[in-house]
């Protein structure tokens, strides 16, 4: 499998997903080293018209460490021609010709997609509306889980929080169910549950989950607990006690002395910071694996252009 658009989870073959593993793992020697000049006449462009901290700085920082240089917008939605209403197409169409690759955050979910059929060069979807895919952040948390947890199969996993506009959150879950004897909990309130087009997709793949309104009995059996945020301002008007959906110390107590707390932040108040200096307090260290899974998601692509 030759990678070409990064679009969807999906995508990902369980070989190539660990070839993109080995890679990462030499992306962290080669920036405790310093960096390489290896890819010094590669341009990467990114795009974004939603705010980021993580996405778009680490695949800048992965950029500049493999020797490549970066053309970038900060606010693509006021500093792009989209203000004189050019369609996305033809702005993807006019990029593609001045960089090698181009990571989109749009706000429209299909985006990517969209890209990805008129655009030259790689497309990576760094995140697409509110309930598409964010693939990279997916590879990202696959690998942190696989070098916390060491081992991908036969794992209880999490989900919790807002779950129905979680990319994240989906994306991940079309990769856990790669791999064998998995165990997919979704915790969260009736109306924000995770979308039927996921559970269809696991139950077609016969992998085991599980829908459920708190994290009683769930939590303490859990390898991994995946919080997200709840913007509480779509949900201020049902009445809800959103606290039961947070990590505290209480929960901490609660849960296997070897499990690991992620988030792929930034977090509200869901995550104590109480909880930051845990042991199993991952979400920090899956964040800077975001550097190294990028450098590497880059190179493999520049390698088989
Ligand atoms: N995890 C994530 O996508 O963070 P940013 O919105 O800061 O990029």
């Amino acid at each position: 499998m030759k990678l070409k658009h990064i679009v969807e989870s999906q995508q990902f073959t369980v070989p190539k997903i660990m070839e993109l593993f080995e890679r990462t793992n030499q992306m962290k020697k080669i920036v405790a080293r310093g960096g390489t000049r290896d890819y010094s006449n590669r341009v990467m462009a990114t795009l974004f018209y939603r705010p980021s901290t993580r996405t778009r700085f680490s695949f800048e920082a992965a950029m500049y460490r493999l020797g490549g240089k970066v053309l970038t917008t900060e606010q693509a939605k006021e500093f792009s021609s989209e203000v004189e209403g050019e369609m996305l197409e033809d702005t993807i169409r006019i990029i593609s010709n001045y960089c090698d690759a181009i990571i989109l955050r749009h706000h429209q979910e299909g985006g990517a997609k969209r890209a990805a059929a008129v655009s030259g060069v790689p497309i990576i979807n760094a995140g697409d509306g509110s309930g598409g895919q964010h693939p990279t952040q997916a590879l990202l948390d696959l690998y942190t889980i696989y070098n916390e947890c060491k081992t991908l199969d036969g794992l209880s996993v999490a989900f919790i929080g807002a779950l129905d506009d979680g990319r994240t959150v989906r994306s991940l879950a079309y990769l856990m169910s790669k791999f064998d004897r998995i165990k997919l909990y979704f915790i969260a309130p009736g109306d924000i549950q995770i979308k039927p087009d996921i559970l269809d997709y696991l139950k077609e793949n016969n992998i085991s989950y599980a829908l459920a309104k708190n994290m009683d009995d769930i939590i303490n059996r859990v390898d991994v607990a995946y919080q997200t945020r709840i913007d509480r301002n779509r949900l201020q008007d049902k009445n809800l006690d959103l606290s039961v959906y947070n990590i505290d110390t209480d929960v901490l107590q609660k849960m296997k002395y070897n499990s690991i707390i992620m988030h792929p932040l930034p977090r509200s108040v869901e995550i104590n910071t109480a909880v930051d200096t845990d042991p199993r307090a991952a979400y920090f260290r899956q964040a800077k694996n975001g550097l190294y899974v990028r450098m590497a998601v880059l190179s493999m692509l520049f390698d088989e252009a």
